[in-house]
């Protein structure tokens, strides 16, 4: 089985004034290929630090990152930026999608800088979104969507370059239950297919989704537990 992620020991420190906070404490965390895996814990445990740095948004002041084949802890950030087109697609709590531009479009964006054929691009980013019950929406705006279509599309625009690695940071945060749970159905369906997914969420019917619940509490990763019917 391939390992998408691996830690050893890693740290990230914050000077607030004259304290020094441990935001990630010597975390050892794998992930395999294939897997699920959701990220619980208190405000202030880590969660959101840790999805930075996996995220390659950040870096580790101490200790190991392997992406793949990568080695993330100190790599610069030009190298961290193409890791992360290359292999990351990002969903976050309030979308993140350019109002400007049309359902579409901001799927598109992340194929923006890349050297592939525009037309295969728009193709992708069609069937993406007609996958994802938007099709009759392609040429709406985000204030013309809900909640629930605004997240299709942003985890459209996530899939499109097809990274190996999906992350989340509570993408249900601003949905209402009935949309919570139609999202986190397509991130099964997504993960039966052998999408990698990690996500933060505080909610435990959302972590019941994923196979793995990882519980952060002061930088450290205090305990884990599989989901039997996930
Ligand atoms: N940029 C920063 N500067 C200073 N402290 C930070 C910064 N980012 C996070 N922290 C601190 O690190 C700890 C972990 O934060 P965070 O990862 O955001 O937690 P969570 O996402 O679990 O709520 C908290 O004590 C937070 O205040
Ligand atoms: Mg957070």
């Amino acid at each position: 089985m391939q390992q998408v992620i691996h830690t050893h020991q890693l740290c990230r420190f914050f000077e607030v004034g004259d304290t020094k906070v441990h935001a990630l404490d010597h975390v050892d965390l794998s992930v395999n290929q294939g897997d699920f895996v959701a990220v619980m814990g208190p405000s202030g445990s880590g969660k959101s630090t840790l999805m930075n740095i996996l995220g390659c948004l950040d870096t580790a002041d101490a200790g190991d990152y392997h992406l793949l084949d990568q080695r993330v802890s100190r790599m610069d950030d030009i190298h961290l930026s193409s890791l992360r087109n290359q292999y990351i697609g990002f969903v976050f709590q309030s979308f993140h999608l350019l109002p400007r531009l049309t359902a579409l479009d901001n799927v598109l964006l992340p194929l923006r800088y890349s050297d592939g054929d525009i037309t295969i691009s728009t193709q992708r980013a069609r069937k993406l979104l007609d996958r994802l019950g938007m099709s009759q929406r392609m040429d709406h705006r985000p204030n013309q969507l809900s909640g629930g279509q605004r997240q299709r599309v942003a985890i459209a625009r996530a899939l499109v370059a097809a990274p190996p690695l999906l992350l989340a940071d509570e993408p249900t945060g601003n949905l209402d239950s009935k949309t919570s749970i139609e999202i986190m159905d397509l991130f099964t369906e997504l993960n039966g297919e052998g999408q990698t997914v990690l996500m933060v969420t505080h909610e435990d019917d959302v972590a019941a989704y994923a196979k793995r619940v990882i519980h952060m509490r002061d930088g450290k990763i205090e305990r884990e537990h599989l989901n039997a019917a996930a």
